[in-house]
């Protein structure tokens, strides 16, 4: 492993080099990840080889640098991310089935809408949600969805930051998405028409856990000109659906 005057900081060598990976950048060289972590070269190679040996990142044939499975099962050994997808895959499917648009699952972290699941249909229109990908949280129906049910702190930090403009029906305005994230509450639903594309309109419900909070949001991607009420009578019966998988499983 890397010479490092403390382990703190051999940690974060290594957490730099895992976040060098992205839903979209999953192969680099070691030079590659050298320079995106700003490593010195052969603390690069020496710590790529290291977590290769450990099998964590795995080697392809032309030199390649991938995550390996074994962190995959590292990381999703029994994580509380795993027992709610495991909830919420039949429930998933069944809206997929029905609906035949994408059905997404998501929940809050680190001020963004983390999905953990994507069920798509071999006719289901754009999206641009990915297994384990984010979206910003003004700019999806999840993420508002997510927002609307976050405490006070996360609300107002996450409305104190700049608020890209993804289309020109982005909401971007804290004030006018103070007013969303109430209108949200009110209904228990969010609707997100062209909001981070124009093509496309979003719609979310609330999974809650035994004590009523929010740990979820479950949605479908629908064409813009598509009517929301169907789906969301789907998206509704299913997180009742998963809220009594999650009941059984205590
Ligand atoms: C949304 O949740 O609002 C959403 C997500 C992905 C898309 C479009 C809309 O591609």
């Amino acid at each position: 492993m890397a010479n490092s005057s403390s382990g703190d900081g051999m940690t974060e060598r290594l957490v730099r080099v895992l976040e060098t990976f992205t839903p979209t950048r999953t192969v680099q060289t070691a030079a590659e990840i050298g320079r995106r972590a700003d490593l010195p070269s052969s603390t690069a190679h020496r710590i790529v080889a290291d977590l290769v040996g450990a099998g964590l990142l795995e080697r392809d044939d032309d030199n390649g640098i991938r995550i390996g499975m074994r962190l995959w099962e590292l990381a999703t050994r029994s994580s509380a991310a795993l027992r709610l997808r495991q909830a919420a895959m039949p429930f998933m499917d069944a809206v997929q089935t029905r609906v035949r648009e994408h059905t997404q699952l998501a929940i809050l972290e680190q001020d963004e809408a983390l999905f953990l699941e994507r069920l798509s249909g071999p006719r289901s229109g754009a999206n641009i949600t990915r297994v384990a990908g984010r979206l910003p949280l003004h700019a999806s129906s999840s993420g508002l969805l997510l927002l609307a049910y976050a405490d006070r702190g996360t609300q107002d930090r996450v409305l104190a930051r700049p608020l890209a403009r993804l289309t020109a029906a982005t909401p971007a305005d804290p004030a006018a998405i103070r007013r969303l994230l109430a209108e949200i509450r009110a209904r228990g639903q969010a609707v997100a028409p062209g909001f981070i594309e124009d093509v496309s309109t979003g719609v979310a419900v609330p999974v809650r856990d035994g004590t009523r909070r929010v740990i979820a949001a479950l949605s479908v991607v629908l064409p813009r000109e598509a009517s929301p009420e169907p789906a969301l009578a789907e998206l509704h019966r299913a997180a009742r659906g998963i809220e009594a998988a999650l009941a059984r499983y205590h």
